[in-house]
């Protein structure tokens, strides 16, 4: 299994791109962190809530805590220490 981590998930591009990899890379396993900021809404997850193949996880990307909590394999390119993150406004 490949392991995927899309931050923003649950916002207008990032949910059309987990629903697409959900269902065209059945060997992907995808991770969607996203805040739910006014923009971020579960329901355009709705598709693929219930798949073995997809957990969601609320929090922020800056965070380094949760960016790393949310990488599933101890081989995932993403357990990797982030150090620090900066939001661009
Ligand atoms: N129906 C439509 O045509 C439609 C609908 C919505 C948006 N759009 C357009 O799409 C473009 C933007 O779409 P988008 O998906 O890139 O942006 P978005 O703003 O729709 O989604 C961004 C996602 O990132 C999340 N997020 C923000 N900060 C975060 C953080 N620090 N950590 C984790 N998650 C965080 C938000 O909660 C949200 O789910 C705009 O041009 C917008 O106008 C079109």
């Amino acid at each position: 299994m490949v392991e995927v981590l899309v931050t923003g998930g649950a916002g207008f591009i990032g949910s059309n791109f987990v629903r697409w990899a959900h269902a065209n890379r059945p060997d992907w396993r995808i991770t969607t962190l996203d805040k739910l900021t006014y923009a971020g809404r579960l329901e355009n997850l709705r598709d693929v809530m219930d798949s073995p193949r997809h957990r969601f996880v609320k929090g922020d990307i800056a965070d380094a805590a949760v960016a790393r909590r949310s990488c599933a394999s101890p081989i995932s390119w993403c357990t990797s220490r982030p150090r620090r993150m900066s939001t661009a406004r």
